[in-house]
């Protein structure tokens, strides 16, 4: 991974058209919505990032289960460096150890990430079609994590009701559904940005990994090895024989995590609680949330736009 020291000048375009979802106000920018605040910080990502063929890029829509992955994979790629009894996720949420990408570009500086070990892990949410060229060109790994709309949308709705301010009340969820099933919501429209990663996935499997939150939780252990033997580590036999997959499933487990002080009151860099990234961590709360004509529409858009191209979630349940 390499950065580049021209700090560019970045302009908003003119032609944006701003939409609520009351606490996050959404820009569209070539095809997909973003919060006007984080959009030059993209743009200068594109422009500036070169990434290296050893790199490996996480991507996910928001809520999709990006805290999960991040630990995971910081775990399998570290764990040589770092004991388990002794490791910096005991201390530090996921998302604080591992850049995210655009972010880091936001203050309009060229942020150095040379100091980060190697094989350097970053991670995105920026769909495929706007990724800096050099991560396609450099044919570095991306992992893509992906989850039903329907929960997807549940968790980012308490997501994002939880920056409104204290005396606001929530958005209502009908609200919110209108705009998430129109293609409105963070890094949307969701399905679109779904699909530029799986038609990557089929064309290139060998650089882009596909994987989905339902089968994670499903097997776990059989997914670490898909993801070890993925980024090149696959685990060995002796470590198989020691139970490294397991311990570090358990590890990076929801219970496991939320119940580490970092994550119950910690805040990230800009200063968020950390709690934040944690709710339920389960499949099918949207049964909680939706109505069945609501969960019905979703079904059915995700039918028309995914199915067509071989990609469903008929675990999730009607
Ligand atoms: P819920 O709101 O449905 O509980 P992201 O990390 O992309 O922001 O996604 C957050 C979602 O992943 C939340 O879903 C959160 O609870 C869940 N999550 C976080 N850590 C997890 C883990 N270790 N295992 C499973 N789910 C996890």
């Amino acid at each position: 991974m390499a950065t580049s020291n021209i700090v560019p000048e970045h302009e908003v375009p003119l032609s944006i058209v701003e939409k609520g979802w009351k606490s996050l106000h959404l820009t569209q920018y070539q095809g997909f919505w973003r919060p006007l605040k984080f959009l030059s910080g993209v743009m200068a990502c594109r422009e500036c990032f070169e990434a290296c063929k050893d790199d490996i890029i996480l991507n996910t829509t928001p809520k999709s289960g990006t805290t999960w992955l991040t630990a995971l994979t910081f775990t399998i790629l570290s764990h040589t460096r770092h004991d388990l009894d002794n490791h910096p996720l005991l201390t530090t949420n996921p998302r604080e150890l591992v850049p995210y990408t655009s972010a880091r570009y936001a203050d309009g500086k060229v942020p150095d990430l040379t100091n980060l070990p190697s094989p350097c892990l970053l991670s995105s949410h920026l769909p495929y079609e706007l990724l800096p060229t050099s991560i396609i060109e450099s044919n570095c790994r991306i992992i893509y994590l992906c989850r039903n709309p329907k929960d997807t949308f549940v968790s980012l709705w308490y997501f994002l009701n939880n920056f409104l301010p204290e005396d606001e009340p929530p958005v209502p969820i009908e609200e919110a559904f209108e705009l998430f099933h129109g293609g409105i919501s963070i890094f949307g429209p969701f399905w679109e940005h779904l699909l530029g990663y799986w038609k990557a996935s089929l064309e290139r499997p060998e650089r882009v990994l596909f994987m989905k939150y339902e089968e994670l939780k499903k097997d776990p252990t059989f997914h670490l090895r898909r993801l070890a033997e993925f980024l090149g580590f696959p685990f060995s036999l002796e470590e198989e024989r020691q139970g490294l997959v397991e311990k570090i499933e358990r590890f990076c487990s929801f219970e496991s995590l939320t119940s580490l002080e970092v994550n119950q009151s910690g805040k990230t860099r800009r200063g968020n609680p950390n709690k934040n990234f944690f709710r339920r961590g389960i499949v099918g709360d949207w049964k909680n949330h939706l109505t069945a004509e609501t969960s019905e529409k979703l079904d059915q858009l995700s039918q028309q736009k995914l199915e067509a191209f071989g990609l469903t979630f008929k675990d999730v349940g009607k």
